[in-house]
């Protein structure tokens, strides 16, 4: 049996899982638990100490489903706390603040953290993630923007939603999905349904799309040195509008990166004799 396969009393009617949130201090974990579970939302900030349990009952199709909602705290004081409740989860809710760049840079660091406490028998594929993008009611504020987030999440076969834990957008839709997933995910013997896992993209096309927009210049977006010929502004043009041309990619960000590429060939034909 898989690991962290969940304890199921009769085949279609109750199932138990296990679902934990992670993400940076601050971030949201514990207000989009409580909009869901209670229907409100507390603007006080109250830190989670270590860990924080709940049990909650909802309906999927045919079954009841018995969520154990383990609520972490995201402050790395709590490491020591937390680290004991990785193992057997079928769910994770990975959540970043759209206003702390810091908060999203870390999901890759909350990943290596529950990988490292699984071990190495630790299996992460055949667990349903869920990505937040939270506090989207603050657009002033924000500075990851929708296709940043998606490209990251989906490039992982991760789910995403956009969420308000003040609102409530995103947030029925978002544990709605998550939980479809995750029973999907037992009935199909603990492993993730195909669809799930894949994105409809390539790496080689998220990893462009990401370099694009880190690029510092025309020169660095199209990836050729500071002087380069026409030939090679044309060659390297070329190479990336077939990789990432709207017909052919469907990558978040792939539009606004193919159109950004567009803008910098022009640019630097401009400048070159
Ligand atoms: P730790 O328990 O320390 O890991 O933090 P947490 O991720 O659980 O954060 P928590 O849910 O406690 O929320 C932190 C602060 O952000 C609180 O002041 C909340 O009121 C606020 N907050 C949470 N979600 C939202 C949201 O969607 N919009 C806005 N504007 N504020 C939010
Ligand atoms: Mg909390």
């Amino acid at each position: 049996m898989e690991a962290n396969m969940p304890k199921r009393k009769e085949p279609g009617k109750s199932l138990r899982i296990k679902v934990i949130s992670m993400g940076n201090a601050e971030v949201g974990k514990s207000c989009i638990i409580k909009r869901y579970c209670e229907k409100r939302f507390v603007s006080k900030y109250l830190a989670t100490i270590g860990i924080d349990y709940g049990v909650t009952k909802v309906q999927v199709r045919d079954r009841e489903i018995k969520v154990n909602i383990f609520d972490m705290a995201g402050h790395p004081f709590f490491y020591e706390v937390r680290n004991e409740f990785y193992k057997d989860t079928q769910g994770v809710i990975l959540v970043y603040d759209v206003g702390q760049k810091d908060s999203f840079d870390a999901l890759d660091a909350w990943l290596a953290e529950m990988k490292q406490e699984l071990g190495p028998h630790g299996n992460m594929e055949n667990i349903i993630f869920v990505v937040c993008a939270n506090k989207i009611d603050c657009t002033k504020h924000r500075c990851v923007d929708e296709s940043e987030g998606r490209l990251w999440a989906e490039s992982k076969g991760f789910l995403y939603f956009e969420t308000s834990a003040q609102t409530g957008e995103g947030i029925n839709e978002m544990f709605q999905t998550f939980y479809v997933s995750i029973v999907d995910l037992c009935e199909n013997g603990g492993k993730r349904p195909t669809t799930n896992s894949s994105a409809s993209f390539t790496k080689e096309q998220a990893d462009t799309i990401r370099r694009i927009r880190n690029s510092k210049d025309s020169w660095d977006m199209l990836g050729v040195k500071p002087g380069a010929s026409r030939d090679e502004v044309n060659k390297a043009y070329r190479k990336l509008a077939v990789l990432l041309h709207p017909d052919k990619c469907v990558a978040p960000g792939s539009e606004d990166a193919f159109k950004a590429v567009v803008n910098a060939r022009t640019v630097l034909l401009k400048n070159i004799k």
